[in-house]
């Protein structure tokens, strides 16, 4: 691997428990975390990563209290109001990974609008893993598979794992060289299954928000270290 890994991929855990330990509310927590994913944005930017994949919200975390959801279906609609003209002005692309047409209305709106006015840009991609869950990817693949099939686009004995890969929501994207977990705990908890088959496993014990640069920029530095150690 060179020192840069291609792409990294976040599962951005522990907000909550931030909001708690400082005596403030999820949500607050939720929103230092978006503060941290900010700065590791700038910091992909500045170190060459291509692309960032960020965990934003699971099909799994529409279980949580109303008010919450609310909160981080809001999040996204403040954040690209603000940092949409800096993104375009730094050639940031931005992608979404996951099933945006069950979003509230003005979530999908500015998600949609991000897409569409950075995709001419060639900088680093970010790619937000929103509404997300692994195996609702798996299944989306093989029903839109078997109806190509059906329509003789493409014939069985054509699907292999490159034929697949085309069908996923990161079809445009390398698979991720990392994956962090940050918050302690050590599951992959349905992020990027197929695509994280090969990638390095890092899981730190700081909460998201305490996830700032200096951090980053060590979990990227002990995988490195680690695969040349094995001599890899
Ligand atoms: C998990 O922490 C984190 C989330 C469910 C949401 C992550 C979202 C952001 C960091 C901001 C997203 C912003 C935009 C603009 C897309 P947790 O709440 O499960 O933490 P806990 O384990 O402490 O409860």
């Amino acid at each position: 691997m060179n020192t840069i890994p291609k792409h990294v991929a976040i599962i951005m855990d522990g907000n909550g428990r931030w909001g708690k330990l400082h005596g403030r509310s999820r949500s607050e927590g939720h929103y230092a975390g978006s503060k941290t994913m900010e700065e590791l944005i700038d910091v992909s930017v500045g170190i060459g990563i291509e692309v960032l994949t960020l965990y934003a919200f699971s099909t799994e975390n529409w279980k949580r209290p109303k008010e919450e959801v609310n909160y981080l279906m809001s999040l996204p609609v403040k954040f690209f109001n603000q940092k949409l003209p800096e993104f375009m002005k730094r050639n940031i692309k931005i992608l979404i990974s996951g099933d945006i047409e069950n979003l509230p209305k003005g979530t999908r709106n500015v998600l949609v609008k991000a897409i569409e006015e950075t995709s001419d840009n060639t900088g680093l991609i970010v790619n937000f893993a929103m509404n997300y869950s692994g195996r609702s990817e798996m299944v989306q693949a093989a029903a839109h598979i078997i109806q190509d099939v059906k329509e003789n686009k493409i014939s069985i004995d054509q699907l292999d794992e490159k034929t697949l890969e085309n069908y996923l929501y990161t079809r445009t994207l390398p698979d991720p060289d990392i994956v962090i977990r940050t918050g302690g705990e050590k599951r992959i908890s349905n992020f990027l299954m197929w695509q994280s088959s090969m990638s390095e496993l890092c899981f730190v014990d700081e909460l998201f928000p305490d996830f700032k640069k200096p951090l980053f920029i060590k979990a990227l530095k002990g995988v490195y270290h680690r695969k040349q150690a094995l001599n890899i």
